[in-house]
């Protein structure tokens, strides 16, 4: 359970409940800095954290001298020197069926314009469970080892990948002048074990899973103790390389077997699907058996120039998947349901469940979905349910164990209201499908104080315009004093410095009052401090919000808290328009959708949510009254430069050496903007045979026409 509400709290339950908070994140800090062995998910640890500091922004001056505030979080560790990689260190999308993998496969297949006949060999390879790591060799010797980090950066901890036996210090043969070889760290269960028994004898805390303790091993500061860990490390793929050896991943592979580095042994070359989902059953039946931890089995398209050719969606590449292992299952007693209003009005159901243990991890919320998902598990309070949790997502109820239902167990009713502003929430029905949403809305919208609060706190929050001090419970504050409605009004908060301050006083105020009634003391001694204190809040608030009014346009498009826009559809909008200017007028133009349909990566459902909210008076307006404050930065162009960055283009008629899909990801990762019309603004129009209307339009507006061939030319092959 989270606890009471924090708007509910008195301040002696509040200042117990911090108290309690700083010693519980501490020991979770330890666990996790110190052993590595952290007892909760990194999403409960953030709650942890938040709801701390949603306390203290309630109770300013409760704030403790040991608050888990005033230090850093647990993942940013300062242990280490920072390392760029030169390639980033990318993830994989997973597939958790066989279905998943037909659609992978089909995907790759299409993607390339693979005519039926046509194999495309695999290379099926163990998912290690473990940590990766990115070793550079140069002229054969290691140089430098890192963690993944972010993927972008990582952690320098060279002297302990050395002490690794399985990490040669020197290759062997003729490996390139400058290898990045990436691959797994990780821990047999033997050493494992091994290793658990002597922290036990020596009275430190054991691990909590092998790859834990691989992770904790390899992030020591004093390499003597990584030493004394034993270690392995297979390689799978690479970073930057001077030149390649191979021209497939299963040549590769043999390359680093010649190089003496370690392969996993089980790694197969597969033609077809049957084989390869035969390699995945293959080793799901011996993962017991083989000593170390997997999680999955990871397939990559063998030839390396189609891996070229696919490239990466955001950030995984278009030619490898995970097939995963099905989840892990545990057994709990759904003690209630929750309804929380998110920022598009959804009411969205959250199992509170009685703390279990779930591999490895302690779950205490689960995810319901919606309200069809409820009626379909038929889960009642008091149920005992089965969960599920695979990876990072959030966990899941599986079924509900009829047998063990409590007597008079009712049926669980989904409101028809609002908890928060009482207006009706509706399941909405699509126009075009007659379909009935899944989801059930508060149709209270602008008026609905759960949805205003929920698009400021979205507007502030990390992704978006991140500003320090200003969290959760200090927008709800101001928005019940009426301060804050809307995103431009944040900004406004900086010309009205005394009523922000007053706001806090009158807060604060009515929390001593709360305390002196609940204990009795006389606090009018420290009042000079306090106020100090709170001054000083007042400023770095201002300050902090004043900072923010230079701002990137991926990250305000993100903010502004579009349906199905986040991160990844944000940046890639930004990097379309470029300027703020170009981006509305784009919006206002008539073409707006289907510009942004053109782009990889948006489709229709995108498209049509982003138009809706430029269809939206109030929205325009809020957004202008929101840009008067704002100092809005454009989006750099592409680092690489080629013969097209920068440009438009348009392609049009049928491609015969690559698919459309193939051409447009291609000139886009040029820095190519690539759009779905022509007009005076098109720099390139791609034609091949049967182009029809855009040529015309091409030469209207004397566009320059290319050639499938002279268009490969321009841009190099
Ligand atoms: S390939 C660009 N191969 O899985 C693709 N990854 O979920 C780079 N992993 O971060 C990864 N075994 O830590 C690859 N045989 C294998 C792997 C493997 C384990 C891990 C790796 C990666 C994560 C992605």
């Amino acid at each position: 359970m989270t606890g009471k509400a924090i708007d509910k709290l008195s301040s002696a339950e509040a200042e117990k409940e911090l108290d309690r908070l700083a010693r519980e994140i501490a020991e979770h800090d330890r666990r996790y800095h110190a052993e590595d062995a952290p007892s909760i998910s990194d999403a409960e640890y953030d709650a942890l954290r938040r709801r701390n500091a949603a306390i203290e922004e309630r109770f300013p001056l409760l704030v403790r001298p040991d608050s888990p505030s005033h230090r850093i979080g647990a993942k940013a560790s300062e242990k280490f020197a920072k390392v760029v990689h030169a390639r980033p260190m990318l993830s994989l999308d997973n597939a958790f069926s066989d279905e998943d993998v037909a659609e992978f496969l089909g995907r790759v297949r299409r993607f390339l314009g693979l005519k039926e006949g046509e194999e495309i060999v695999i290379m099926a390879e163990p998912k290690i469970d473990g940590l990766s790591a990115s070793l550079r060799y140069e002229k054969g010797v290691l140089v430098q080892g890192a963690t993944r980090g972010d993927g972008q950066e990582g952690e320098d901890i060279t002297a302990n990948l050395r002490t690794i036996s399985d990490i040669p210090l020197r290759l062997q043969g003729k490996p390139p002048a400058v290898l990045e070889v990436r691959g797994e760290v990780y821990m047999t269960h033997k050493a494992f074990e091994a290793l658990n028994k002597r922290q036990e004898k020596d009275g430190k805390p054991t691990y909590a899973n092998p790859r834990n303790s691989a992770a904790g091993s390899v992030r020591q500061l004093d390499p003597s103790i990584t030493a004394g860990r034993t270690l392995n490390f297979f390689a799978y793929a690479w970073g930057e390389i001077s030149e390649m050896p191979a021209k497939t991943q299963s040549g590769m592979l043999e390359k680093f077997r010649e190089y003496g580095l370690a392969v996993n042994p089980l790694v197969k070359r597969c033609e077809t699907l049957d084989e390869v989902l035969k390699f995945y059953r293959d080793i799901e039946t011996r993962r017991a058996r083989l000593g170390y931890d997997i999680d999955g089995v990871v397939y990559k398209v063998d030839r390396l120039d189609l891996q070229e050719r696919l490239g990466f969606v955001s950030r995984s590449p278009r030619w490898a998947t995970a097939h995963k292992f099905p989840a892990e299952q545990a057994e709990t007693v759904l003690e209630d349901i929750e309804i929380q209003v998110g920022r598009t009005g959804k009411l969205a159901p959250v199992a509170r469940l009685k703390p279990v243990t779930v591999g490895g991890v302690v779950v205490r919320n689960a995810t319901l979905h919606n309200e069809d998902e409820i009626a379909r598990l038929d889960a009642r309070i008091g149920d005992t349910v089965v969960i599920q949790r695979a990876g990072d997502v959030i966990p899941q109820i599986v079924r509900v164990i009829p047998d063990k239902r409590p007597r008079g167990a009712k049926p669980y009713k989904f409101p028809d209201t609002c908890p928060i502003c009482d207006s009706h929430a509706v399941r909405e029905v699509d126009e075009k499908t007659g379909k009935v949403d899944v989801d059930r809305r508060c149709t209270g919208g602008l008026i609905c104080d759960a949805q205003t609060v929920e698009r400021l706190k979205y507007f502030v929050a990390r992704d978006g315009f991140d500003i320090e001090g200003l969290g959760g419970t200090m927008i709800e504050l101001f928005h019940d004093k009426g301060l804050l409605k809307e995103p431009a009004d944040i900004f406004a908060l900086t010309e009205k410095p005394e009523k922000v301050s007053k706001a806090l006083a009158e807060h604060r105020a009515a929390l001593s009052e709360e305390r002196r009634a609940a204990e009795g003391k006389d606090p009018v001694k420290a009042k000079a401090k306090k106020e100090d204190r709170e001054d000083k809040v007042v400023e770095n608030l201002m300050a902090a919000i004043e900072r923010r009014r230079t701002i990137g346009l991926d990250r305000l498009i993100n903010a502004l808290g579009i349906r199905h826009v986040g991160e990844t559809t944000a940046r890639l909008i930004a990097r379309h328009y470029r300027t703020i200017d170009a981006f509305l007028d784009g919006m206002k133009a008539e073409n707006a959708r289907e510009e942004l349909e053109s782009l990889e990566g948006i489709g229709g459902i995108v498209a049509e949510a982003i138009c809706d909210f430029f269809g939206e008076k109030h929205n325009v307006k809020a957004l202008d009254r929101l840009l008067a404050w704002l100092d809005v930065t454009p989006m750099a162009a592409p680092a690489k430069s080629s013969p097209v960055s920068g440009k438009t283009v348009v392609f049009t008629g049928t491609l015969e050496k690559m698919t459309r899909q193939e051409a447009k990801a291609r000139a886009e990762s040029l820095g190519a903007k690539v759009s779905g019309s022509v007009s005076a603004k098109t720099d390139i129009v791609v034609a091949g045979p049967g182009a029809g209307s855009k040529l015309k339009d091409a030469q209207k507006h004397s566009v320059q026409v290319l050639d499938e061939d002279a268009w490969l030319k321009l841009i190099g092959g």
